[in-house]
């Protein structure tokens, strides 16, 4: 299929672009590098060549309309261009609202006018708020957002909802539990100087690549830290193509938490970190945060009945590849 992927320059776009090509598919690429780089591109580039995978250097919500004009027969989208941090959402939630909810909104309406029928939405398990049972289904309430982040993912799902409802288009929307790890061959990876993520920054720290501070609230958990669900960024890349191919197959549209089911607690993933880079990291809790909730665990029955897909990688391999990662290139992607 030709697809219009958005975010191919940030982590987890350039890993899963990647994973579409090698599983046949043509890929033009969008990426405005507001947080992601031109490099991972070039690299998709040498490694697919140009006429299976190009790319632009744009923001979707001034040129998707151009795109779908001048480079026609766009079988579907893939859309993973969105700004992700927590905190800055908080001192800047217009930025977000616009940016997110902006791009969703000028992306379906060039489909609707293009005649493009299949999305793939990257969304997040933060859509669900402080979680009421464990494992989170997809039948879990959608919750009070805890930041204009998730609140701002949430509004992109409803723009989607009514553009499926209104026109003849089928949307796979993935929520996304806590991603981790880098490319199996570790030459991608999350390039986000601190990452937003534990792991990242706890195998950053082991290489003596910025401070680490332990930094939660205590939870009513064994060790008190709170327990997410750690999914590799290639499983979740894998949940893509096989999204996709869910909706190649005349798939309706669904929502999908991609996540391992199995939940470890903050201590426990930096033991995992200690253990595999020989790191001895400070114990004490740092700076509280507020409104940690206590676990948010995938159940991930539907996308492994639906889509046949199955995360095959585990916590021990995605602290190795993001090691290899870091260590090849401590600062990440230079462009
Ligand atoms: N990283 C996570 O833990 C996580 C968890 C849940 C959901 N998600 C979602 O996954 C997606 C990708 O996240 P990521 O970690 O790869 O982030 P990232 O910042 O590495 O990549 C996002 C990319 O989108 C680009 N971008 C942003 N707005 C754009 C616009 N208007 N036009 C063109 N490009 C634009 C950025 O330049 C960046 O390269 C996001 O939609 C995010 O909300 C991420």
């Amino acid at each position: 299929m030709k697809l219009l992927i958005t975010g191919t320059g940030g982590y987890i776009g350039s890993i899963a672009s990647r994973a579409f090509l090698r599983s046949g598919h043509e890929v033009i690429g969008v990426d405005a590098c507001y947080r992601g780089y031109e490099e991972p591109q070039e690299l998709l580039q040498e490694e697919f060549g140009r006429e299976r995978f190009r790319f632009h250097k744009a923001d979707i919500k001034d040129c998707a309309a151009d795109i779908m004009r001048d480079d026609p027969g766009i079988d579907a989208v893939v859309h993973f261009a969105a700004y992700c941090n927590v905190g800055e959402s908080e001192k800047d939630p217009a930025l977000y609202f616009n940016n997110n909810v902006g791009a969703v909104t000028a992306l379906m309406d060039a489909m609707k006018n293009a005649g493009i029928g299949k999305l793939v939405f990257s969304s997040t398990c933060a859509t669900y708020g402080d979680p009421q049972y464990v494992p989170i289904d997809e039948k879990h309430p959608l919750g009070e957002c805890a930041s204009p982040y998730g609140e701002s993912k949430l509004l992109a799902e409803r723009v989607i909802k009514w553009y499926s409802r209104l026109f003849e288009l089928k949307c796979v929307t993935l929520r996304y539990f806590n991603i981790c790890g880098a490319s199996d061959d570790a030459r991608f990876g999350d390039s986000k100087k601190p990452s937003f993520h534990l792991m990242q920054n706890a195998v950053r720290a082991s290489l003596g690549l910025g401070k680490f501070k332990l930094n939660f609230t205590e939870v009513d958990t064994p060790d008190k830290s709170p327990i997410r669900d750690y999914i590799n960024v290639e499983d979740l890349a894998d949940a893509h193509v096989a999204a996709l191919r869910f909706l190649e197959k005349g798939g309706s549209s669904e929502i999908f938490n991609l996540g391992t089911g199995l939940g470890n607690s903050v201590f426990e993933i930096i033991e995992k970190v200690e253990q595999i880079t020989g790191a001895n990291f400070e114990k004490s809790v740092g700076e509280r945060r507020q409104g940690d909730a206590r676990a948010a665990v995938a159940d991930n029955r539907k996308a492994k009945e639906m889509l046949g897909w199955e995360p095959r990688r585990d916590l021990e391999q995605s602290v190795k590849t993001l090691y290899q990662w870091y260590q090849n290139r401590p600062q990440g992607w230079s462009r």
